[in-house]
């Protein structure tokens, strides 16, 4: 695959979403074809079950949430993610499997075993080319949401304790999967966290990409 996959990661109120768009504006401003999408979600199977799991999340058992979002994400890889890839793209998600491990594992229980046993059956050995995992304390993470509409959803009302779960799930998902993650301090303004994460895609960008930069 010729394309790279860049993934983003990281609690409730880190700025995932602003830092995605951010991205994938700079990449389609040097000329490389770049495709957003999410997870759960991205394809038409995908948004379905996205819609389940956050109207109903809270009533269903822990397995049967995970093995959702490892359907929505074999079918989200087989007709997204991997023909994107083949087609040179840029392919920029906003989560993806280590969501499974801190969400489904670390709060709600489903084994890292099966987790990993479910990745391997979806995705076989294929992992991102980078994951950003965005590092924010929940104070800071919380007052976010706050000022976000009313329409929160059950994930983004969870408690602190829960976020300080996840904070420390996405922590330790960055360490053990090290050889493609990069943890990024999302303090400060979006500009500033922006530019720490272009340290990082930096080397993954075709080298004529990188000199225009580094001379513009
Ligand atoms: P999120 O990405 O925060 O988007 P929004 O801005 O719409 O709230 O919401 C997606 C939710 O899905 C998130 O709270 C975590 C959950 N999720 C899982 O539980 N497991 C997964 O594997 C993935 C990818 C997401």
């Amino acid at each position: 695959m010729t394309g790279r996959f860049i993934t983003f990661e990281g609690g409730e109120g880190v700025g995932k979403t602003t830092q995605v768009s951010l991205l994938a504006d700079e990449l389609s401003a040097r000329g490389l074809s770049v495709k957003v999408t999410r997870e759960p979600g991205g394809e038409v199977v995908g948004e379905h079950i996205r819609s389940l799991l956050k109207s109903f999340s809270s009533h269903m058992d822990p397995l049967c949430e995970a093995l959702l979002v490892f359907g929505a994400r074999r079918d989200h890889f087989v007709k997204l993610i991997k023909p994107m890839l083949e087609n040179d793209v840029f392919v920029i998600c906003d989560r993806f499997y280590d969501s499974s491990l801190v969400y489904q594992g670390v709060l709600k229980n489903v084994s890292t075993e099966d987790i990993m046993l479910m990745k391997k059956m979806v995705l076989g050995d294929f992992e991102p080319d980078l994951t950003v995992v965005l590092d924010l304390d929940p104070e800071v993470s919380m007052g976010r949401l706050s000022t976000r509409s009313l329409n929160l959803d059950a994930y983004d009302c969870m408690q602190k304790g829960e976020h300080e779960v996840i904070r420390n799930g996405f922590r330790k998902t960055a360490e053990v999967f090290s050889f493609r993650s990069v943890l990024i301090d999302a303090s400060g303004s979006p500009a500033r966290v922006f530019s720490r994460i272009m340290g990082a895609v930096q080397p993954l960008l075709p080298p004529m990409t990188a000199r225009r930069a580094a001379a513009g």
